[in-house]
């Protein structure tokens, strides 16, 4: 049977993309799933790819915006109330969108650190004493493979998901003693919507420099959920999809000073052949 089958879970930023494949996911091996976004819309439609999945778990929705603490908490008291408890708490809310440091506004990293850190500490907030009262259960924290290894043009995307690791550590050491698990999963390159809206964002050396990466790939969103679901029933504390991410990740952990400077060679290509050809649009 499946570790999934009538666990209780709430997964935020749940109505589109990665959280909504993995909704999908998880509601077709029968655990009972809540959703949770902004957009009612979306949530609508996830809500009837999951009762069309055809497990035998409870499913819905609840909309609100995870940087409303005040929402989150009411949010999450009902969530507890529909679903009668939680077993997984999957914090997948988040946005990206790249600039130069020197060209961005003050007010686009504030919405970044936002959303993407002090969202998720929100929410993990407003459930972490049902989790130590429960005294089991897992939690997720959505980052990125930038969350170890930022990218030029990602400053404030970067700084937002190393947060989430630091936050993640510590976490984890506190809730462990209570028989509660945290999982970090870093996603990499993801066909999704809001990979779309990141798209119009890049500038022209950022392109050039993902178009010359030949480690990492870019994978469906029901791949990533698919990892990302195998790696919270496993316990893994840092999970991630693939052998290219991997590679990565233990390059830049054993010889950063080897990662950054492929890293700087590839950043100073790219920004040389970005002022002489037009981007890939
Ligand atoms: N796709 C990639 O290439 C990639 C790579 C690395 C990491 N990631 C991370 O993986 C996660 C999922 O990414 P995705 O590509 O699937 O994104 P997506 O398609 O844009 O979906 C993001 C989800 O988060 C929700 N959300 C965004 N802002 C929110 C807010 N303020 N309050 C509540 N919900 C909010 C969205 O719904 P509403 O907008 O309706 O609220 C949506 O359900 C994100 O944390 C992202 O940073 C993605």
């Amino acid at each position: 049977m499946s570790f999934y089958h009538g666990k209780k879970v709430l997964i935020v930023g749940g109505s589109q993309g990665i959280g909504r494949a993995l909704a999908v996911q998880l509601a077709s091996q029968s655990a009972s799933v809540y959703v949770a976004a902004r957009g009612q819309q979306a949530l609508d439609e996830t809500v009837e790819l999951m009762k069309q999945a055809g497990g035998a778990g409870v499913v819905g929705s609840v909309s609100f915006d995870v940087t409303d603490r005040d929402a989150v908490n009411a949010a999450s008291a009902q969530v507890l109330e529909a679903l009668g408890g939680l077993d997984v708490l999957i914090c997948n809310s988040g946005f990206a969108q790249a600039e130069l440091f020197s060209k961005a506004d003050p007010s686009d990293f504030d919405r970044m650190m936002a959303v993407n850190f002090h969202g998720h500490v929100n929410v993990v907030r407003s459930f972490v004493d049902h989790f130590i009262g429960q005294g089991h259960g897992d939690i997720c924290l959505v980052s990125s493979m930038m969350g170890f290894l930022p990218l030029f043009g990602y400053s404030a995307y970067s700084a937002s998901k190393f947060a989430i690791i630091g936050f993640g550590e510590s976490l984890r050491q506190e809730l462990k003693l209570h028989g509660v698990r945290v999982t970090m999963y870093y996603p990499p390159t993801t066909e999704t919507p809001g990979l779309a809206r990141e798209n119009e964002s890049k500038p022209a050396a950022v392109w050039k420099l993902e178009a010359d990466n030949s480690f990492s790939k870019t994978y469906t969103a029901e791949q990533v959920a698919q990892s990302m679901a195998r790696c919270i029933e496993r316990g893994v504390v840092h999970g991630m999809i693939g052998a290219d991410s991997k590679l990565i990740y233990t390059l830049n952990r054993l010889l950063p000073g080897l990662a950054r400077s492929l890293t700087d060679g590839e950043v100073k290509s790219a920004v040389k052949k970005a002022q002489t050809e037009a981007p890939p649009r």
